[in-house]
C-alpha cells in the first residue's frame, strides 16, 4: 500500500506485537494505529487511571488480541503473558512518565523504569520468535548542555533529576543487550521529546493543562514560560518507531543502529509562552504565571534527527499550527461525550496521516 509516510503497511499485517503501556497516551495511539494496519496487538499495562481515557475511547478492549492489566514489576505475570503471546516484536512504553511524580516518589519511578525494563528484557531473552525489541526513552536522557546544541545519538547520557536518570539507565541497559546477548533479537532505543495530540490528560503537562483549562473554564497556571521546548505531534515519533522496526527487522544490527532520535521540525522549537499564545489565538484561554514552581527541568532540549532522516527517510509532516488545530478539533468532539464519534475521528486522523 502506497502512503505519504513511506511505511510498508504489508509488513505489519499479522505481526504479533506486544505493547507495554498500551493504556497510556502514546501506547493507546500506537495500539490503534497497529490494529488499523492489521497487526495482532497484545497490551500489558496497569489499569487505565482517571486521566488515561484513550483505552476506552478507542474501544481497544475489542481491537486488541489481549489486554492484560498487571504490573511490569510482577515478573511471573509478565513472563507468563509474553510466553503465551510469543511476539515477533515488543514495543516497551510502560513507564512512570511524569517528571514531577518522579521527584515526589523517586523510588517508584526508578523501580518501574529500570527494574521494569530489566524484567521485560530478561523475559524477552527466552522468546524464540522475537526479532525486535524497542524501548521508548526520551530526549531527557542527554546530559544537559548550556549551549543550544541539538543532541546526537552518540552524545553523553546523564541526568540530574529522577525521571531522567531512570530513563538513562533503562536506555543503556536495553542497548547493552545487543552486546552480551547477540541473539536474533535486535534491541533499539528511540528518543523523542514532548509530544502533543488528542486525548492526553496527564497531570502537569502543558498541553493537557491547556485542554483542562478550556474544559473546566478555569485559569491556567504556567510554569517556566520561557523554556524552549520542541513541540511535536504524537504521530511523528510513532511513525519513526515503526520505521526503525521495519529497518532493523531482517538486518544484522551494528552499534550505530541501536539508538534513534526523532525530534520535531526546526520551526517547532518555541517557548511555552508562544505555544500558549498560539492556542489563545484559535480559542480564548485564561492564564497566569506560577512563580512558586521550583522543580528543576532542562530549559532547552533539542534533538538532531539526521540519522533517522538519512537511513529511514523519516521526517515530520505536521506544522505546529496544524498540530494545535488537530488537538482542538479532537477536544471539541471529545466534549460531545460520544464514544463512537471520538473513535471514528481518531481512526480518521490515523488514516489521514499514515495511509494518505
Ligand atoms: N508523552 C510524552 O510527551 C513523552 C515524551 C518523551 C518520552 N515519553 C515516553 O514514552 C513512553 C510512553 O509515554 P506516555 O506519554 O504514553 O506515558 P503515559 O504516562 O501516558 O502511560 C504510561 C503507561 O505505562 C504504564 N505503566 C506505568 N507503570 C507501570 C507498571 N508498573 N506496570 C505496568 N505498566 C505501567 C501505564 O499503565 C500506562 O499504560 C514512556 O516511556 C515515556 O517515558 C513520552
Amino acid at each position: 500500500m502506497e502512503n505519504l509516510v513511506n511505511l510498508n503497511i504489508k509488513f505489519w499485517h499479522n505481526k504479533k506485537i506486544i505493547i507495554t503501556g498500551h493504556t497510556g497516551f502514546k501506547g493507546a495511539w500506537l495500539s490503534l494505529i497497529l490494529s488499523i494496519f492489521g497487526s495482532k496487538v497484545y497490551g500489558y499495562s496497569l489499569k487505565p487511571n482517571r486521566e488515561q481515557k484513550l483505552f476506552k475511547l478507542f474501544n481497544l478492549q475489542n481491537k486488541l488480541m489481549d489486554s492484560k492489566f498487571a504490573n511490569i514489576l510482577d515478573y511471573n505475570s509478565l513472563k507468563k503473558f509474553c510466553k503465551k503471546v510469543q511476539p515477533d516484536i515488543i514495543i516497551h512504553m510502560a513507564s512512570q512518565s511524569l517528571v514531577i511524580d518522579a521527584y515526589k516518589n523517586p523510588r517508584i519511578n526508578l523501580e518501574t523504569n529500570i527494574q521494569g525494563t530489566v524484567n521485560l528484557l530478561d523475559v524477552s531473552d527466552n522468546l524464540s520468535n522475537l526479532k525486535v525489541f524497542i524501548n521508548v526513552t526520551t530526549d531527557k536522557v542527554y546530559q544537559e548542555s548550556n549551549s543550544k546544541y541539538p543532541f546526537k545519538e552518540i552524545d553523553i547520557l546523564n541526568s540530574n533529576e529522577p525521571y531522567g536518570i531512570s530513563k538513562v539507565c533503562s536506555d543503556l541497559i536495553t542497548q547493552s543487550y545487543n552486546s552480551f546477548k547477540q541473539g536474533k533479537t535486535k534491541y533499539c532505543v528511540v528518543r523523542s521529546g514532548n509530544v502533543i495530540g488528542g486525548g492526553d490528560f496527564s497531570k502537569n503537562r502543558i498541553v493537557p493543562d491547556i485542554i483542562r483549562s478550556y474544559n473546566s473554564n478555569s485559569k491556567l497556571n504556567i510554569r517556566n514560560p520561557d523554556h524552549i521546548r520542541p513541540w511535536q505531534h504524537v504521530f511523528e515519533p510513532l511513525n519513526g518507531y515503526l520505521k526503525v522496526i521495519e529497518y532493523v527487522y531482517d538486518k544484522k544490527i551494528t552499534k550505530n543502529l541501536y539508538s534513534w532520535n526523532f525530534g520535531p521540525k526546526k520551526n517547532s522549537f518555541i517557548s511555552v509562552l508562544k505555544l500558549i499564545e498560539k492556542f489563545n489565538n484559535l480559542k480564548k484561554l485564561k492564564y497566569t504565571f506560577n512563580s512558586k514552581y521550583n522543580y528543576k527541568e532542562n530549559s532547552y532540549l533539542a534533538l538532531n534527527s539526521n540519522k533517522a532522516k538519512e537511513l529511514l527517510n523519516w521526517s515530520n509532516y505536521l506544522t505546529i499550527d496544524q498540530i494545535i488545530k488537530s488537538v482542538l478539533e479532537w477536544n471539541d468532539i471529545y466534549l460531545k461525550n460520544n464514544q463512537k464519534e471520538i473513535e471514528l475521528l481518531s481512526i480518521n486522523h490515523v488514516k489521514d496521516y499514515f495511509l494518505r
